[in-house]
């Protein structure tokens, strides 16, 4: 089934410059960002954003680690969204994740673990809410149709040939 899940680069992997890599990552898998921005979160989004842990020990050092300075918020569209994107993030303790998974590979600390990314569906509708509007929601299914039909669009133009032939073959590769 294709879901909808959100994913945020935290301000230890943007600060490392991890950005790339991780959306790299998640790309190359077939997943598909359908809504990105940046944005330093304050407390109160914070607070409201891991308010399932409020009252556990972590819970303030948590909320002053994540408003610390920006973080790279997504949504990420895709066959089983949700339990891919976890399995390539990996274990929340980044010592225990598997080599390969982004924290297996870049993480040493539990709070520090580069990513965050929705354990199930109503997670990642709440979260997703939280951090877009729905006017900044897009579907990948559209971004295909846009740039299919330009390419169309383009193959017709009859003086353009050479380049939309590269265009053409782009689009369906
Ligand atoms: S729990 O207790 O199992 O529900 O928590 P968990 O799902 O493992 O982690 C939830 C988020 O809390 C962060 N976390 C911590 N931060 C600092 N110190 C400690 N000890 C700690 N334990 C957990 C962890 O990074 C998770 O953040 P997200 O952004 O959800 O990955």
């Amino acid at each position: 089934m294709v879901e909808k899940t959100f994913v945020m680069i935290k301000p230890d992997g943007v600060t490392r410059g991890l950005s790339g890599e991780i959306i790299h990552r998640l790309e190359r898998k077939g997943l598909k960002i359908v809504s990105t921005k940046m944005i330093q979160l304050d407390e109160k989004l914070a607070k409201e954003h891991y308010k399932e842990h409020q009252g556990k020990e972590f819970f303030n050092s948590l909320v002053e680690f994540i408003t610390t300075s920006p973080s790279l918020a997504m949504v990420i569209e895709g066959e089983d969204a949700i339990s891919v994107v976890r399995t390539l993030v990996g274990a929340t303790n980044p010592k225990e994740a598997q080599p390969g998974t982004i924290r297996g590979d870049f993480g040493l600390k539990t709070q520090n673990n580069i990513v965050h990314a929705s354990d199930s569906q109503d997670s990642a509708k709440r979260e997703i809410s939280l951090f877009f509007d729905r006017s900044e929601e897009h579907t990948s299914e559209l971004q295909s149709h846009s740039f299919i039909s330009y390419a169309v669009f383009c193959l017709k133009k009859k003086n353009q040939k050479k380049s939309t032939q590269k265009l053409y073959f782009f689009s369906i590769s």
